[in-house]
């Protein structure tokens, strides 16, 4: 299993999430996810991977296929930016080989957001993405509205929340 920070921006409430979230898989489930981070994405990913036929040969970009390529289940954990997800996780799929690095896997969706959505419509937007990528999606999609007035440093102060984030792990790691 993966877990997927769809955000390249720093100080990102999402990474909090997935580090909370992988301590639930390694506590619960005695698993040791790999992450995706997108904020570690190459410097000149726009430059010399996305769009470009011969990025197979980019020796870092070959590390981030190489490691999608070798995973069969994904959690994405999804901020909302403008009422859909962030531009940056649709260019990392359309940078990744296509139909083979999602084709017959599956996937499951976190929400955040400042607003009261929690990133219901953003979470749709990519489920269809990802269907249209071959992914089966968990239909169990938490939403964390007003994500950011629940933390006391990096705690998640949420009692509901974290409930949540539990029993989404269970259902992820069953699918
Ligand atoms: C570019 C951008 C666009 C945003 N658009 C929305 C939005 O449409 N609705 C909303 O409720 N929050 C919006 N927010 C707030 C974020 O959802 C919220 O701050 C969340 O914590 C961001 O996740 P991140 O910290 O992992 O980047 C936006 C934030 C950014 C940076």
């Amino acid at each position: 299993m993966a877990l997927v920070c769809s955000t390249s921006r720093q100080d990102s409430t999402s990474a909090k999430i997935i580090t909370l979230y992988r301590g639930l898989l390694q506590t619960n489930h005695g698993l040791n996810p790999e992450l995706f981070d997108l904020r570690e994405l190459p410097t000149d990913f726009l430059q010399a991977i996305l769009y470009r036929p011969e990025r197979g040969a980019h020796a870092e970009w070959a590390q981030w296929q190489a490691r999608v390529d070798a995973m069969d289940k994904f959690v994405f954990v999804i901020p909302e930016y403008n009422g859909s997800f962030p531009g940056i996780l649709k260019c990392f799929v359309d940078a990744l080989q296509f139909p083979r690095s999602f084709r017959g896997k599956k996937a499951a969706m976190i929400g955040i957001s400042d607003g009261t959505q929690g990133a219901a419509l953003a979470m749709s937007h990519f489920g269809d993405v990802l269907n249209y990528a071959g992914v089966t999606t968990l239909a169990f999609r938490p939403r964390l509205i007003d994500i950011n007035k629940y933390w006391e440093g990096d705690c998640l102060i949420n009692p509901m929340y974290h409930n949540l984030l539990t029993e989404h792990a269970r259902q992820a790691v069953a699918m």
